[in-house]
């Protein structure tokens, strides 16, 4: 008999989970679209930290991911469970606090599942910088890492887990 597919699961980490997370949790969603792999691969976002629970993501990150064509409105925030390193595959953290911040929380079994976003980008930038007190310009700096980085990420997963 045949086994089923194994799905890939990959969970998508910022502070807030109201800026940078629902962006890549989106524009992931979007690679996986395309690359017609729904049935394969699962997307979710969560933040390291309670303050947004329950909350659409921000009015900055929904536009600027409205202009590019990625529909983050129906999101809402949650916080990291332990039962995340159980279930994701990966856990992929915007910037090198959260990363620290899983770090240290995350059972040792499940240690290799922690990334850095960026790790999969094509630049030197290893961190998606925090765009919450900053200007406009931040929103769409996010938005173009986290796309280099969902390229990298969806071309990972294909050639590590569905061959
Ligand atoms: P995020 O941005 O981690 O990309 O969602 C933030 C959102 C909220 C706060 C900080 C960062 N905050 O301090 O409330």
């Amino acid at each position: 008999m045949t086994q089923p597919e194994r799905v890939v699961r990959v969970l998508m980490v910022c502070l807030g989970n109201i800026c940078r997370s629902p962006t890549a949790h989106a524009v992931f969603q979007n690679c996986i679209d395309t690359a017609g792999l729904g049935a394969r691969v699962e997307v979710d976002s969560a933040g390291t930290a309670d303050y947004h629970i329950g909350s659409s993501p921000d009015k900055r990150s929904i536009e600027m991911g409205a202009q590019h064509g990625y529909d983050l409105s129906q999101q809402r925030a949650r916080q990291v469970q332990p039962e995340d390193f159980d279930t994701f595959d990966y856990l992929l953290a915007m910037d090198l606090q959260n990363l620290e911040d899983l770090r240290s929380q995350c059972p040792s079994a499940h240690a290799r599942k922690l990334y850095l976003m960026m790790d999969f980008g094509t630049s030197a930038i290893k961190e998606v910088p925090d765009p919450y007190y900053g200007g406009d310009n931040g929103f769409e700096k996010v938005l173009k890492l986290v796309e280099d980085a969902a390229d990298g990420l969806i071309a990972h997963i294909s050639e590590r887990n569905l061959r």
